[in-house]
């Protein structure tokens, strides 16, 4: 097992990456929780698959256990579903010191945890992410909330886990789409922290791929490694953790157009990512080569590295103005200087943005 740090001072946790860990959950809630009675939040998809286990293990360890279900989609991760836990939660008499555990992929991690940290002003909370993004992102970190009609995660708060349990035996049943998903954010923290794990998974993205476990926890862990620190240095993402969003201002945009029906986030991070290395070859910041070897890695995993055939550059570019504060036909982006090190680029001009998206030379 793998264990990886939080440093947030008393807000402080562990990530605890390990094949058979949902298994052994109960015991870990008994060494991190004070109440006696938790809340598990699913879907009818995962409470299918690990809601038995879960259930068990908690009440093994001597918790009290009660279970409420949203549906599954991401067209539920709404105000309307929280106010649904509300309710439910007010019926089964849900008090301050008890717990949340959020069992799922992103949309249980982040609906879940908006609930738990607004119900009565917050009650602790547990990750248990199962998918592939949600192991090595969104259960990481402490952002929470949902879609608002006019745009994804406007409402939200901050609200750290008191602790992560990511348990790779869970992707074994996760539809490889979802595993591809999951790596377009793995390679991201590969180009934007640390060359030597890039160059890991150039190696061994076949073992990913083949879900081998030991090569699963090496990444997972490392990957959430890698968004500690971040988030460690930047809670609140007033400065440096805004690296995180490598590929994601064109990835954004390509969602916004109505991509959704698409691309999974992962497919649009993966043209995301390539779009943003070859606007910093563009820019003179990086060279074709690794710009290249970004893109060959992103295509490997199965991932698309071009906008769709028939989408409109304009209409992406307007896109990306709406999500983003424009400063003179200008915006911001995280571009690598070197595969493993990016940096914040203030003022790219919108010539070179569509140059790339268009494919221009
Ligand atoms: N809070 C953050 O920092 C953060 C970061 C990145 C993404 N997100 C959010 O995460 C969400 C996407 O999360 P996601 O990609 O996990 O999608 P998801 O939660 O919709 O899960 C994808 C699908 O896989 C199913 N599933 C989950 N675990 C499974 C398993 N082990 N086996 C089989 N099926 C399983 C789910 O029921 C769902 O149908 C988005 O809403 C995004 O905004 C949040
Ligand atoms: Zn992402």
């Amino acid at each position: 097992m793998t264990e990886v740090a939080v440093r947030l001072g008393e807000r402080s946790y562990k990530v605890y990456v390990a094949a058979g860990e949902v298994e052994r959950l109960g015991v870990t809630a008994r060494r991190h929780l004070t109440g006696n009675r938790i809340l598990v939040i699913t879907n009818p998809t995962v409470r299918a698959l690990y809601g038995g286990t879960v259930q068990k293990s908690l009440a093994a360890a001597g918790f009290v256990v009660c279970e409420i279900e949203i549906p599954d989609g991401e067209e539920f991760k709404t105000l309307d579903t929280v106010k649904e836990l509300y309710g439910k939660a007010l019926d089964i008499g849900l008090e301050r010191g008890d717990a949340v555990v959020a069992l799922g992929g992103g949309v249980v991690g982040d609906t879940a945890g908006f609930f738990a940290a607004t119900y009565k002003r917050g009650v602790a909370l547990v990750q248990v992410p199962t998918t592939l993004l949600a192991q090595v992102d969104s259960s990481v970190g402490g952002k929470v909330g949902v879609n608002h009609p006019r745009g994804k995660n406007l409402i939200g708060a901050f609200h750290q886990p008191r602790f992560v349990v990511a348990d790779v035996t869970t992707l074994n049943t996760l539809p490889v789409r979802e595993i591809r998903a999951g790596l377009a954010e793995i390679i991201k923290y590969g180009i934007i922290r640390d060359v030597r794990f890039f160059e890991w998974l150039e190696n061994r993205l076949q073992n990913l791929l083949n879900l081998e476990q030991t090569a699963l926890e090496h990444a997972v862990s490392l990957s959430c490694r890698i968004k500690a620190d971040v988030v460690s240095a930047d809670e609140r993402e007033e400065g440096i953790r805004a690296i995180l969003n490598y590929g994601h201002t064109v990835a954004h945009a390509l969602e916004a157009v109505g991509c959704y029906h698409h691309f999974v986030h992962g497919e649009a991070v993966g043209v995301g990512m390539v779009a943003a290395a070859r606007l910093a070859v563009r820019l003179g910041m990086l060279s074709v080569p690794e710009a290249e070897r970004i893109a060959a890695l992103v295509a490997r995993a199965g991932l698309p590295v071009e906008i769709p055939a028939g989408m409109d550059a304009e209409e992406i570019i307007s896109a990306m103005f709406h999500d983003k504060k424009v400063v003179e036909n200008r915006l911001t982006f995280v571009l690598p200087e070197a595969i493993g090190r990016v940096r914040i680029a203030h003022g790219v001009p919108v010539e070179s943005i569509n140059a790339v998206l268009t494919g221009a030379s």
